[in-house]
């Protein structure tokens, strides 16, 4: 599986189906990428990003479904702890501590609430944990699901920073982990080389500092 980071909290994962996480890159659209099934994590715009654009089947919580239905948008509802399988990818949804909200001044309702995603396919398991801060219940995605690459926000201030981060990698047990959210505007700036001589000075993971665009071939 090829896993590409897009940039900010976008991640396409390449595989048998092509499928896009939180689908808003700063500078420029995520439409050409045509993937197979596009995962939100929660309503607000640096992960709804173009999904409505998109029109793909969009996988995310029931709250976030409901508004991209009647967008037009093919969306399946789901909800934290639930797993659903399609076109042989599965796709387990886990806990976030965050926010939602949709920025759309049409829109009504509760945004519900804000999720990660664990995603298997081709035999490789990842987990991409959306915005959040740092719960010890990660301890558990990790014995769950084993993740093989772990995409974990480093920015600080709306999620976890470089030090929570590096518990959570530790409770994630993922071999491999790629700092996402970060330095796509000063609010979340961060140091991914200092978050990545942390980790390797003091455990056995690797930290992977991609470029936006850049990809990582995991393999079985
Ligand atoms: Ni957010
Ligand atoms: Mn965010």
């Amino acid at each position: 599986m090829q896993c590409t980071w897009l940039g900010h909290a976008c991640v396409l994962l390449t595989g048998i189906q092509k499928v896009l996480i939180d689908p808003f890159i700063p500078d420029g659209s995520v439409v050409p990428l045509n993937p197979d099934l596009v995962l939100v994590t929660h309503g607000h715009a640096d992960h709804l990003g173009e999904t409505v654009v998109l029109k793909k089947t969009t996988i995310t919580t029931g709250e976030i479904a409901q508004y991209l239905t009647a967008k037009g948008v093919p969306a399946e509802g789901m909800n934290i702890g639930g797993t659903i399988t399609q076109n042989g990818v599965t796709i387990t949804m886990t806990p976030a501590i965050h926010s939602s909200r949709i920025d759309d001044a049409g829109t009504q309702g509760n945004p519900g609430t804000a999720a990660g995603f664990v995603v298997r396919m081709d035999g490789i398991c990842v987990y991409h944990a959306g915005d959040t801060a740092l719960f010890s219940d990660m301890k558990l995605i990790g014995e769950l699901y084993h993740p093989d690459i772990a995409f974990l926000p480093i920015g600080g201030r709306y999620t976890m920073g470089p030090n929570e981060a590096m518990i959570a990698a530790q409770f994630v047990g993922a071999k491999i982990v790629v700092p996402i959210h970060y330095n796509t505007w000063d609010k979340i700036a961060a140091d991914p080389v200092a978050f990545k001589t942390a980790i390797e000075r003091t455990t056995d993971l690797t930290v992977k500092i991609l470029k936006p665009g850049e990809s990582i071939a995991i393999n079985l």
